[in-house]
């Protein structure tokens, strides 16, 4: 993060003149409060998005602080976009999703199954923009065309490889990597296979404030952005912040 990568502007010129100074400033100030914005993303409540999966281990807490039991259930990271934070939780901690499988279209052909399965997964963890699924910013969607990836933890007992639909004579794999998909907000409760096991609800308590996974998330206790309530601001901010300074 910060003032060592990215675009900071050490090679500018010391001619520079007035009028283009002012124009970087402007655009720089427009930057900023793109970034801003962009923090501030409100996930719509049903869209299209696409999905990757990764390792989580069974029984780790991940960037939320959600029980490790959660893990035995279906769970997924989102796009820092649409976590909201940078670090540690936002406010997307503890939200399921109702994610529905459309098509593969990386595959050669691209592959639209016959069957559209979908799966409740509770968000545990933050998808961090170094990835070209996640790192997708307002104006600045990812390959799919979509601001929101979900990352789903797989393989895990609490998927099956058999939910993927697949055509293995057609082409020769069972894993089609990513996919696209439509997703919906749902209540955790009853939709998520964990919301009747008490230990997958909620956050690991004796990690006090710094996690916050709530066992259904309602309007009165969404998680708060992590980094704007610690002043760590994301990490686009600190690039404009030392391209500011350096000017
Ligand atoms: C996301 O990452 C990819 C690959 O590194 C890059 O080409 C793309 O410009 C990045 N997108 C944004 C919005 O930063
Ligand atoms: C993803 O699916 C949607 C809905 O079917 C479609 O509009 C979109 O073009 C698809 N994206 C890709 C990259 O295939
Ligand atoms: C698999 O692909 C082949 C060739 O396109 C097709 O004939 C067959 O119906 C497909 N099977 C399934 C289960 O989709
Ligand atoms: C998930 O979405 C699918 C497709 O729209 C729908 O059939 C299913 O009922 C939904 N499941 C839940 C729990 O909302
Ligand atoms: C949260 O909202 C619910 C429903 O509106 C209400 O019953 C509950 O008392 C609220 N909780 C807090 C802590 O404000």
């Amino acid at each position: 993060m910060a003032c060592t990568q990215g675009r900071t502007l050490h090679s500018l010129p010391c001619a520079i003149s007035m009028t283009s100074r002012l124009f970087l400033w402007l655009s720089l100030w427009f930057s900023m409060y793109s970034a801003l914005v962009a923090a501030y993303y409100q996930v719509p409540p049903t869209g299209y998005a696409s999905m990757t999966h990764y390792d989580l281990p069974l029984n780790d807490i991940a960037a939320c602080g959600c029980t490790g039991a959660s893990t035995h259930f279906p769970t997924a990271a989102i796009a820092q976009i649409a976590y909201g934070s940078t670090d540690q939780y936002g406010p997307s901690c503890g939200v399921c999703f109702n994610l529905t499988l459309l098509n593969a279209p990386l595959s050669n052909p691209p592959f639209f199954p016959d069957t559209n399965p979908s799966i409740v997964v509770k968000v545990t963890d933050l998808c961090p923009a170094i990835s070209e699924w996640c790192n997708a910013t307002v104006g600045h969607p990812n390959p799919f065309e979509h601001l929101i990836n979900f990352d789903l933890a797989y393989p895990s007992p609490a998927v099956p490889s058999s939910f993927f639909p697949q055509n293995v004579s057609e082409y020769g794999y069972t894993d089609f990597g990513v996919w696209n998909i439509s997703y919906e907000i749902v209540t955790c409760t009853p939709n998520w296979a964990g919301s009747s096991t008490p230990a997958a609800m909620g956050s690991v308590t004796n990690l006090g404030d710094s996690v916050c996974c709530p066992g259904d998330v309602t309007s009165n206790n969404t998680c708060p952005s992590f980094s704007e309530s610690s002043n760590t601001a994301p990490s686009d901010y600190w690039d404009i912040i030392c391209i500011t300074f350096v000017i």
